[in-house]
């Protein structure tokens, strides 16, 4: 009996044994002397770098041991987070928690560079930046530890993984927001907003285009919070006087009368910022655009942020790398940016900005689009006249936006700047002929895009009226 069990134990042991290996194998290739044939002066090389950028600027130290912290929290220790953007690959320095934040790259690249006029070709980056946080460590009275050395860099990078671990949070209050919020309290709050956007798209058919805007709007400033709605008091600077909104957003009105009418039947219990995220889908439906299922929950904010309604709200002079990342900081990916930039398939522009663009005589817009979109837009003074976003259905909200953006008929630069050999043109291409796969990267993009922040629980309040705070 003894005997059988003992052989039982020692077979246990080595499939083990067996099974370890192939996982022990990554960790048994790094060894802390990894170097020191091929390249002897490696180390010396890298605290040099290290050791200047830290006389130069003390902070450089922390900056660098968080470089690498963020480099092995995503796809492990591979120089990931060093790539930039390209055509394929979505650079993890536009990630959340790394853009305007990261730093230290610069040192990085100064120490690679050394290495290769000595040792080109043998030192990697995923080393560099470990070796680099241990000098750092040590140069500002830290411990110092041996750097077991030898791995290798990737090929890729992966912005999603950075997101996982940033969202967490928010994820949480995500969790909350649910499509049944009302279906007790407020059977009838669908039906009621329903009605009030039918009644104004029917009387102004570009409502629906403002009406979905105003959701956008009120997403990036403070998360989907109403934030956008509420007046100037003292204590308020409002966001409806912040330039990309000033004499250009609006349907606050219809905002307000759908509320009105939620207070005579509910009263206290449909949040304004519920509102404009169906309002935004039901807009959508009016015009011939997709529908989905509206996430409900969301609270009202009891400030708002003029400022970051200056900071957060794209423009129409931002070139790609900027509208690309302009989105990442809200957690949306590339993918959603140019799907919700699609809602240009309906509504006007001021002739105010998109005046440069039809007068630059560039190469990147048609030569007869931009002479008739200047008989309404002379180079002085008509600041506000008015052009449909896209000439050839300006009111349905299809994919003709990205059929027009391949003719170099984009109104904004921001949007013609989508189709322009940059990384987005595969997927303008992509939605161009398909007309189902941009509804459906739109409905799903607008969903994420109402997902962002929201003031749930116990956070926030419910809105009597949404121009003003209770
Ligand atoms: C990608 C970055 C974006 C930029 C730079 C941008 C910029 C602009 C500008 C400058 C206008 C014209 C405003 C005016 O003339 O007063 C406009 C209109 C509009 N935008 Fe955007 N936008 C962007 C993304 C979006 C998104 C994500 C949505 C919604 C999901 C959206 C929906 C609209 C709609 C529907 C209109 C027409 C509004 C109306 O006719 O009242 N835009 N946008």
């Amino acid at each position: 009996m003894m005997s059988i069990s003992n052989k039982s134990f020692a077979a246990i042991a080595a499939m083990f044994s067996l099974l370890l290996l192939s996982s022990m194998q990554c960790h048994a290739q790094l060894s802390s002397t990894f170097y020191d044939r091929t390249c002897p002066n490696a180390l010396n090389t890298i605290r040099k770098s290290v050791r200047q950028a830290v006389s130069r600027e003390r902070r450089m130290a922390a900056s660098l041991i968080r470089l690498h912290f963020h480099d092995c929290f995503v796809q492990g220790c591979d120089a990931s987070i060093l790539l930039d953007e390209t055509p394929t690959i979505v650079s993890e320095k536009t990630a959340l928690p790394n853009l305007g934040s990261a730093r230290g790259y610069g040192i990085i690249e100064d120490a690679k560079r050394e290495l290769e006029k000595t040792c080109p070709g043998i030192v990697s980056c995923a080393d560099v930046l470990a070796v680099a946080a241990r000098d750092a460590s040590a140069l500002v009275g830290g411990p110092s530890w041996t750097v077991k050395l030898g791995r290798r860099d990737s090929t890729t990078a992966t912005i999603a993984a950075l997101f996982s671990l940033l969202l967490l949070s928010s994820m949480q209050c995500h969790a909350q927001l649910s499509s049944t919020f009302y279906d007790r309290t407020c059977p009838t709050a669908l039906n009621t907003i329903r009605t009030s956007v039918r009644q104004a798209v029917s009387r102004e058919r570009r409502m629906a285009a403002s009406l979905i805007r105003l959701h956008f709007h009120d997403c990036f400033v403070q998360g989907c919070d109403a934030s956008l709605l509420l007046d100037e008091t003292p204590t308020i600077v409002s966001e409806k006087t912040a330039l990309p909104n000033l004499g250009s957003a609006r349907g606050y009105g219809i905002i307000e009368d759908a509320k009105r009418e939620l207070e005579k039947t509910c009263p206290g219990i449909v949040s304004c910022a519920d509102i404009l995220a169906v309002a935004a889908r039901d807009a959508s439906t009016l015009v011939g655009g997709p529908s989905w299922t509206v996430k409900l929950g969301r609270r009202d904010s009891t400030t708002a942020s003029h400022t970051l309604a200056e900071t957060d709200l794209p423009g129409p002079f931002d070139p790609l790398d900027r509208l690309i990342s302009g989105f990442a900081n809200k957690g949306l990916s590339t993918r959603d940016m140019v799907a919700l930039s699609g809602a240009h398939s309906i509504g006007q522009a001021q002739c105010f900005l998109f005046r440069d663009r039809i007068y630059s005589n560039g190469t990147d817009i048609d030569t007869g689009f931009a002479s008739t979109r200047r008989r309404q837009c002379p180079q002085e003074d008509q600041n506000g006249n008015l052009a449909p976003l896209d000439l050839v259905t300006p009111n349905q909200l299809d994919n003709n936006y990205f059929k027009n953006l391949r003719q170099r008929k984009g109104l904004l630069q921001s949007d013609q700047v989508l189709m322009s050999g940059g990384s987005t043109d595969d997927i303008v291409l992509e939605y161009s002929n398909s007309p189902r796969a941009f509804a459906s990267d739109f409905a799903a993009a607008m969903i994420r895009m109402g997902d962002i922040s929201p003031l749930t629980g116990q956070n926030g309040i419910i809105r009597t009226v949404c121009g003003a705070i209770n």
